[in-house]
């Protein structure tokens, strides 16, 4: 079947085209064509996401988006015109939540406006989830095959979604059964990233900010040694995270800085923020691993795109006999195709009762 994915949960408007099917119990999985426009540019002044000037750059991008991603499938796939693939749409997925509402109604409104006017199906999807799930994309025009065999090898599994609003750890039985274990109980992983950039004036994003100044701080011997900043919770019993502490410690550290010495030491904080952050992290993904005996660990979500993330995970996992699934790093921050890919399974386990424009509501605080 050929789903139409629809994302504007935050900062990102996205839409994407999927082609997926099951067969004799095996999922056939072939990304078509995704575009994300970032508003990152119109939201850097701010230093973070401005909902009503998100909202408003959904509703200039959307229809762009959407001609774009139509004209571009038809080039990639030779299927005779626009006109042609739209009659093949079976399915249109679109985020309903978390997220900001006023971001979330606009993608909804021309989801629902869609599917009213093209006789669509249309289901409502968990942004989280699909974090979750984006593990099993292939790049574009590649086809992933999954097979019952494959879904027995990976779960029970642990899964670790870390985006800007996020930072969850869940028990996933198997695709659409999950049971939260952990989560943050103030700032999100990708938040601290966030506003700790801003603190050192890194700029926004953070996560790709400090990321790139700590690569400095590794490289280069430290001429100057700055105190090592907390890992929060990292030893606590339990499997929740807090990282709103580790930003204050950010705060006052840098703060003592002498003037002169202030754009120097940058690098060691970045360096130190992200250690901090990831520490942290892994150390309690593989502890919850072990201790629900999981099969894989699964990580999803903007932080995801994180490099020093991707390697301690990498190595922990290895050390622990623990198989791991990262997602590509073009499916790591906010895109349609994980919303076109839960569609499918959400659709295949008839999650609604009815795919009908009349009953999909936007909910900002929808949890997995
Ligand atoms: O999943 P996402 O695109 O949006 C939400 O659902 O929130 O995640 C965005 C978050 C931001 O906080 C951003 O700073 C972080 O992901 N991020 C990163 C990196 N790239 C994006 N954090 C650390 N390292 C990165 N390379
Ligand atoms: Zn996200």
């Amino acid at each position: 079947m050929l789903i139409l994915g629809i994302e504007t949960s935050c900062d990102e408007t996205s839409i994407a085209l999927l082609k997926a099917d099951k067969k004799r119990a095996n999922f056939f999985i072939t990304p078509i064509k995704s575009i994300v426009s970032s508003q990152i540019k119109i939201h850097a002044p701010y230093g973070g996401v401005v909902p009503m000037l998100a909202s408003r750059e959904h509703v200039k991008n959307l229809d762009v988006i959407f001609n774009q991603v139509l004209k571009e499938s038809e080039k990639e796939k030779q299927e005779g015109g626009i006109k042609n693939i739209i009659s093949k749409i079976d399915l249109i997925a679109v985020t309903r939540g978390p997220g900001l509402i006023p971001a979330l109604l606009v993608g909804i409104n021309f989801s629902k406006t869609l599917a009213w006017s093209l006789k669509k199906k249309i289901i409502g999807v968990n942004h989280l989830e699909a974090h979750f799930l984006s593990f099993l994309l292939p790049n574009e025009g590649e086809r992933m095959v999954i097979t019952q065999k494959d879904l027995k090898r990976i779960f029970p599994a642990i899964g670790l979604i870390v985006s800007g609003g996020h930072t969850l750890l869940i028990y996933a039985k198997n695709i659409n059964d999950y049971m939260i274990i952990g989560e943050t109980r103030d700032d999100a992983a990708g938040e601290c990233f966030d506003k700790t950039s801003r603190i050192l004036g890194l700029g926004y994003p953070g996560g790709p900010a400090i990321s790139k100044e700590a690569e400095k701080g590794r490289i280069q011997n430290a001429e100057y040694k700055i105190q090592k900043l907390p890992r929060p919770m990292i030893d606590s019993q339990n499997f929740d995270f807090s990282f709103s502490g580790l930003k204050t410690a950010v705060l006052y550290a840098y703060k003592k800085i002498p003037p002169q010495l202030k754009r120097g030491v940058k690098k060691y904080f970045a360096k130190e923020i992200e250690d901090a952050i990831t520490d942290v992290l892994v150390k309690k993904t593989i502890l919850a691993a072990q201790k629900y005996q999981a099969k894989t660990i699964i990580l999803g979500g903007g932080v995801t795109a994180n490099k020093v993330l991707r390697e301690k995970i990498s190595k922990a996992a290895q050390e622990n006999n623990l198989n791991l699934y990262l997602p590509l790093l073009q499916y790591t921050t906010d895109n349609a195709m994980m919303v076109a890919l839960t569609g499918f399974f959400d659709f295949l386990n008839k999650k609604q009762n009815n795919y009908s424009w009349e009953n999909l509501e936007a909910d900002a605080n929808l949890i997995i």
